[in-house]
Parts: C-alpha cells; sequence; structure tokens
C-alpha cells in the first residue's frame, strides 16, 4: 500500500459543509453564498466553504475590535497569553497527520514534505511566539533637555499592541503562512481577521477550531473564507484595521498598500521573488546540485524564495546543469498521497496555465528546454520539473517569478560577475551560494541585496530566524523577534521628576 487513506475526521470535515469563523462560532456568510475548493491532483470537488465578503469582513472586524478593546484577551496576562499560544503548538503536533492530508488535498504537496515540514514548522512556531509573550520590554531612558538644564525626567517605553490587524495569506504552505502570520500578532496581544487564500481555505478553518480548543477566547481570531477581489481587498481598506499583513504576488501587495492609505494602516507586505542560487566551482558539486534542485523543486517550486534563477561558474557549467535535469528527470511526478511522489500537482488550472505561459514565452524567445516543459498527464494539475538555458537576460523567463518548478541557468566568470547577476532583479528575497571558501561565501553573502543568504544550504526555515524581502519583495519581516516589531506600536512616557 503506497497510497494513504485519509483519516475518519478528515472525511468528516470535508463532508461537512464549512463556515466562516466568527467570535468562535461557525457562521454561515450573510450573502448566502459559498465556493468549492478543489483537489488539485484530480480537479475534483473537495469541500465546500461559505463565500464571505465586505460584510462579513465588517462583521469579524467588529468581533475583533470587541476582544481587542473589552474582553478577556485585553486584560489576559502574558504569561497566559505564552501558555494558550503554546497549547496551539502542542495541539497542532497532535493533530499533525490530520493537518498533513488536509494540506495535501488542498493544495496538492506530497504527504511527507507536510508531515515533515509544514505542520511541524507551523507548532514550532506557535511555540517560538509564545515564549515571547512574556518579554515585550520597553527601554527607560536618560534625557538631556537642553532647553530644561535642571529638570530630571524619568522617562520610558511601552511596547503596545497595534489592535485590530487583517491577515491575508497565500495558498502555497496554507497552514505555515497562517502561523506566521498569527505568532507574532498573538504573542504581542494583537485581534485578528485572517483571509485565507480562496484555492486552500481549509486548514485555517481547521486551526480555528483547535485555537478555541487551545483556550483563545472568542473574537481573538476570525477566519474569514473568500476572494481577494472582495474580502481581501474590503479586508486591506476596511477603516476600523489598524494594521494589514499580506503574501502573495507583488501585484496584489501594491493593491494592498493604496487600500490601506485611507486610514493610513500599518503595512507588511512579503511577495513575490525571483531568487538566485549561485554554485562555484570550488564548492562540493554533488551538494550543490542535490541543493539547486531542491532549492527550485520543494514545493512543486511554489516557494516564494525559490532559488529559480542558477548561476554557475563556467568551468562547472555543464556538470551542474546536466546533474539538475538528471534529477528533474528522475522526479516521480504524482498524488500527494502516494508515499512515492516527490512532486505534487500545481495549486490549480489557473498556474498551471501561468506556468505553461511562461515556459511558452521562453521556447519562443529562443531558450532551450534541456528538460520537461510540459504538462504532466491530462488529470490534475500536474508540470514537469524544468530547466531551461541558453536564456538572455531580458526574456520573461528570466525576469519575472514563474511560481512554478522551473529554473533558468547561466554561466558566470568570478565573483563579481556573480554579484552583478545576483542583483540584477527588481526583487530581493532569497539566494544560495554553494562554495568551500567561506571568504568568499561571506563577502558575496555582504554584496546580495536580499532577506536571506543561504551557504551550501536551501529552503531552511526556522521560526527563530527572520524572513522577508529587500526591494520589491516587500516591507518588514516575518518569524525571529522582528517580526514583533511590525505588530507593536512604541510609546514613550516621559516623566518630569
Ligand atoms: P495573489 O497575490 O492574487 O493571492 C494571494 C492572496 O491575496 C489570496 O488570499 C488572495 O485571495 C488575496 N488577494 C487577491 N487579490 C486581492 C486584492 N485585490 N485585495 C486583497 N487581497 C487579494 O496570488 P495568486 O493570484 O494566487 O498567484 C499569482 C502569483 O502570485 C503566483 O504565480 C506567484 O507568482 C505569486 N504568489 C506569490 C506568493 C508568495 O509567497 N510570495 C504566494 C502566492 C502567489
Ligand atoms: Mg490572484
Amino acid at each position: 500500500m503506497t497510497t494513504t487513506t485519509v483519516g475518519k475526521r478528515v472525511q468528516d470535515f470535508l463532508s461537512t459543509p464549512q463556515q466562516l469563523f466568527i467570535n468562535n462560532d461557525y457562521v454561515p456568510a450573510k450573502s448566502g453564498k459559498t465556493f468549492t475548493t478543489l483537489n488539485p491532483a484530480t480537479g475534483e470537488v473537495l469541500a465546500t466553504v461559505a463565500e464571505g465578503d465586505a460584510e462579513d469582513i465588517d462583521i469579524a472586524v467588529q468581533a475583533a475590535r470587541k476582544a481587542f478593546s473589552d474582553g478577556p484577551w485585553a486584560t489576559m496576562s502574558p504569561s497566559d497569553r505564552g501558555r494558550i499560544m503554546w497549547k496551539i503548538g502542542d495541539l497542532i503536533s497532535e493533530h499533525l497527520e490530520e493537518f498533513a492530508e488536509l494540506e495535501t488535498l488542498d493544495n496538492g504537496k506530497p504527504l511527507s514534505v507536510a508531515l515533515a515540514a509544514d505542520v511541524p514548522l507551523a507548532a514550532e512556531l506557535f511555540r517560538y511566539m509564545a515564549g515571547w509573550a512574556t518579554k515585550i520590554e520597553g527601554n527607560t531612558i536618560g534625557l538631556s533637555v537642553p532647553f530644561l538644564p535642571d529638570a530630571q525626567f524619568h522617562a520610558y517605553t511601552l511596547r503596545e499592541p497595534i489592535g485590530v490587524v487583517g491577515q491575508i495569506i497565500p495558498w502555497n504552505f496554507p497552514l505555515l503562512m497562517a502561523a506566521w502570520k498569527l505568532g507574532p500578532a498573538l504573542a504581542t496581544g494583537n485581534t485578528v481577521v485572517l483571509k485565507p487564500a480562496e484555492q486552500t481555505p481549509l486548514a485555517a478553518l481547521f486551526l480555528a477550531e483547535i485555537m478555541a480548543q487551545a483556550g483563545l477566547p472568542p473574537g481573538v481570531v476570525n477566519v474569514v473564507n473568500g476572494l481577494g477581489e472582495t474580502a481581501g481587498a474590503a479586508l486591506a481598506s476596511h477603516p476600523g484595521v489598524d494594521k494589514i499583513a499580506f503574501t502573495g504576488s507583488t501585484e496584489v501587495g501594491r493593491l494592498i498598500a493604496k487600500g490601506a492609505t485611507g486610514n493610513l494602516k500599518k503595512v507588511s507586505l512579503e511577495l513575490g521573488g525571483k531568487s538566485p542560487n549561485i554554485v562555484f566551482a570550488d564548492a562540493d558539486i554533488d551538494a550543490a546540485v542535490a541543493g539547486s534542485a531542491q532549492a527550485i523543486f520543494f514545493n512543486q517550486g511554489q516557494c516564494c524564495v525559490a532559488g529559480s534563477r542558477l548561476y554557475v561558474e563556467d568551468d562547472i557549467f555543464d556538470e551542474v546543469v546536466a546533474g539538475v535535469a538528471e534529477i528533474a528527470k528522475s522526479m516521480k511526478i504524482g498524488d500527494g498521497l502516494d508515499s512515492r511522489t516527490d512532486l505534487g500537482p500545481l495549486v490549480s488550472d489557473e498556474q498551471l496555465r501561468r506556468v505553461s505561459g511562461f515556459v511558452d514565452s521562453g521556447r519562443e524567445q529562443g531558450a532551450e528546454i534541456v528538460t520537461g516543459g510540459h504538462r504532466d498527464g491530462d488529470r490534475g494539475y500536474f508540470f514537469q520539473p524544468t530547466v531551461i538555458s541558453h536564456t538572455r537576460p531580458d526574456m520573461k523567463v528570466v525576469e519575472e517569478e514563474i511560481f512554478g518548478p522551473v529554473v533558468v541557468v547561466a554561466a558566470f566568470k568570478d565573483l563579481a560577475d556573480a554579484a552583478r547577476l545576483a542583483n540584477d532583479s527588481p526583487y530581493g528575497l532569497g539566494s544560495g551560494i554553494w562554495t568551500k571558501d567561506i571568504s568568499k561565501a561571506h563577502k558575496l553573502a555582504k554584496q546580495i541585496r536580499a532577506g536571506t543568504v543561504y551557504v551550501n544550504c536551501y529552503n531552511v526555515f526556522d521560526a527563530a530566524m527572520p524572513f522577508g524581502g529587500y526591494k520589491e519583495s516587500g516591507w518588514g519581516r516575518e518569524m525571529g523577534h522582528q517580526a514583533l516589531d511590525s505588530y507593536t506600536e512604541v510609546k514613550s512616557v516621559c516623566v518630569r521628576l
């Protein structure tokens, strides 16, 4: 038996029409509308979900406002807040298999990946952020006010929650993106309206139930599923929302920033990427080849930090490209529930068409498809792992985020050349360097304009390590203690003694 049979708990969850989660209650959308979410491995309907819009967002914002201002959350001790968050982490771990099955069914990713990465990372994020709840501190400040030379002061800062936070997340890591967003918001005492992606609405609803079970009071986290243009846009522009946090495309990121101008709400954005992955001739070639394949093919390439521009030093170019192509050819494409699967489907028909369109444009512009380049099968949304060579810097496949299992390769001469190529992009999210020369690695790490530089590894994520983008890859950081800064206001209190 190589295919996992989905457990009863998940089967029941899928056969129950899913609603919105407001005030720890399951409620239908005011409009009565619903939408369906599909299993991308088959294209078949997986579940029916309430479709919220502006009216539901408004109700959820009011619930979050009430919970922020006068619910038990507002007066709860940091220790108790941390305890609930730790419990959420533990409950996620207890429900590991159920969460993993839901992620595989809704997003398509291999179950082995969801079990080893998505779900444990989400649990760990809550536990890491639980620890911060008791460690949100201000400073005391010695003043030297020049126009009051004889006065004495006691001045200090308080770090306070921003208030009601809107969070809009994508479909590539449905549970983990919810965790990245909720963790720092809750640790710092905010309340939340979360809008999951319409392609993957299920994990956040399953999580909502677990959060209530862990003791999160009503209204602290509300989940409103719905479309981006309706529910998402309403949340971004809502005058009762104090901060909006978004992960997704750079295009929508710009809309979010515009939508936020009405009440000048705080904004944090984690956007697209076209991350360079650089292999020097002095690298451990086997490790670099395997790592470069993983850098792009992990999660079907639907990873904002994916190493999608592979640059290889002249001398070893052919060897490395052949190695990555070999791995691409050997990958088993299939349903994520099949334990032999290395590469699942893309999330949707729309993404399949988008990725195919990019590869076609590369072909038309004269690039060489070393391997892959086509849809796999005619059921579900599978796309072959693809390596593209003989590109020019002005080709669409080189300039734009493809968000699929497609890597473009090019050669470089030396460190200066590698740095120039790496930075030749409006994005600045991730990057990779493969070399045994530590001096070269650190020199280049300083020169790359990106939020993360991986050296001799790729796609390593940890709740303690900040993540986010330079340039058009975003505003602010997620994870690490840096994430807390974007969920708190600083208040200066100045006392004349
Ligand atoms: P998207 O940016 O449209 O969707 C992400 C989230 O934003 C979803 O929850 C969606 O409902 C919401 N949204 C969409 N339009 C909105 C609006 N006008 N106002 C408020 N919220 C809105 O991404 P999409 O269309 O799913 O994928 C398109 C491309 O975006 C991908 O091919 C990929 O290049 C990029 N992307 C990047 C991600 C990342 O992690 N950086 C994640 C998902 C997509
Ligand atoms: Mg979209």
